[in-house]
């Protein structure tokens, strides 16, 4: 019994060294008729930041589930920093997992956004001397320093949500994954979440981001976009590669940046401009 406990946490010598989070081969249903996830293989590095794209109902949410371990799939394997995820490591291994939802209410527990991440912390056995200096910084990284004894029902949805991520920072998580986290923001609470995740990404270079999102222009600046289509994952690339295929993404229901459709108008009116990208679009249109 022992023996099996110990095995739980080897890496698999398959996986690469720098692997966050690997699909092999990955299958999921709701209800067997109906498959949701189909045949997932992917490798997400540590440190590497990631956008998840694709249309309402495409299996992006359940995508998240299974790597946080809440759902179990039906084919394939899961590792987390290498090491395979079983019914007797799942809890462990989701120590290092924080996920933000879309909506904010559903996710507090304290009653003020204090005790809101010293539960987390508490859950951590974090002791409790160490604790104000932790909650402190975190909520400094999200800008809410001065909301630390508000009640997060009165506050509102994009400070909530900045609520919700300095809990998950708490947690110090290697894996940060947003499915959908400003979604129910207006543009300026889209854009604070937005620069929030970016700085995350500056300052802690081995934080692996995993951001689903519907926002298009979100998704410019991470490292890599996978795209999933009715359950198939159907691209896995940069974001230039991915978006340089316009035809394809209009056919799964998917818009382009507002760069990437300002090259394409640019270049139909005779404009011969390749994107790199924000900075460089800019320059070049200026000239
Ligand atoms: N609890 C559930 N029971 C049965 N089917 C479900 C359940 N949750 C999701 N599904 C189905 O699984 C499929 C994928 O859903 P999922 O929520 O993962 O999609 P999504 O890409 O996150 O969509 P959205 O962009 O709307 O958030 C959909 O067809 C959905 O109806
Ligand atoms: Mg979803």
């Amino acid at each position: 019994m022992k023996k099996d406990k110990e095995l739980t946490f080897i890496r698999d010598k398959d996986i690469s060294l720098d692997s966050a989070v690997t699909f092999k081969n990955v299958s999921f249903f709701y209800e067997k008729e109906r498959p949701c996830l189909k045949n997932i293989s992917f490798d997400i590095k540590r440190g590497e930041f990631i956008s998840i794209i694709g249309h309402n109902g495409s299996g992006k949410s359940t995508l998240s589930k299974l790597i946080d371990g809440i759902l179990a799939q039906n084919e394939g394997d899961i590792y987390i920093f290498g090491v395979k995820m079983q019914d007797n490591n799942a809890i462990q291994l989701r120590k290092d997992i924080a996920l933000v939802f879309q909506n904010p209410d559903s996710q507090f527990i304290g009653a003020t956004c204090r005790d809101d991440i010293a539960f987390g912390l508490e859950n951590m056995q974090v002791k409790q001397e160490d604790m104000e200096e932790i909650i402190d910084d975190c909520l400094r990284k999200v800008g809410m320093e001065e909301y630390k004894d508000a009640e997060p029902a009165n506050l509102s949805g994009g400070q909530k949500q900045r609520i919700a991520i300095a809990s998950a920072l708490a947690r110090k998580p290697k894996i940060l994954i947003l499915d959908e986290a400003s979604a129910m923001l207006d543009p300026k609470g889209k854009k604070e979440i937005e620069d929030i995740i970016f700085e995350r990404k500056k300052e802690d270079k081995d934080l692996t981001i995993i951001n689903i999102t519907h926002e298009i222009d979100e998704t410019i600046n991470s490292d890599r976009v996978l795209v999933l289509s009715k359950g198939n994952l159907v691209m896995s690339d940069t974001p230039n590669k991915v978006f340089s295929n316009d035809e394809f993404l209009t056919s799964i229901h998917l818009s382009l940046p507002f760069d990437h459709l300002l090259v394409k108008e640019l270049n139909k009116l005779g404009y011969e401009i390749e994107y790199d990208d924000h900075e460089g679009l800019i320059e070049k249109i200026c000239r």
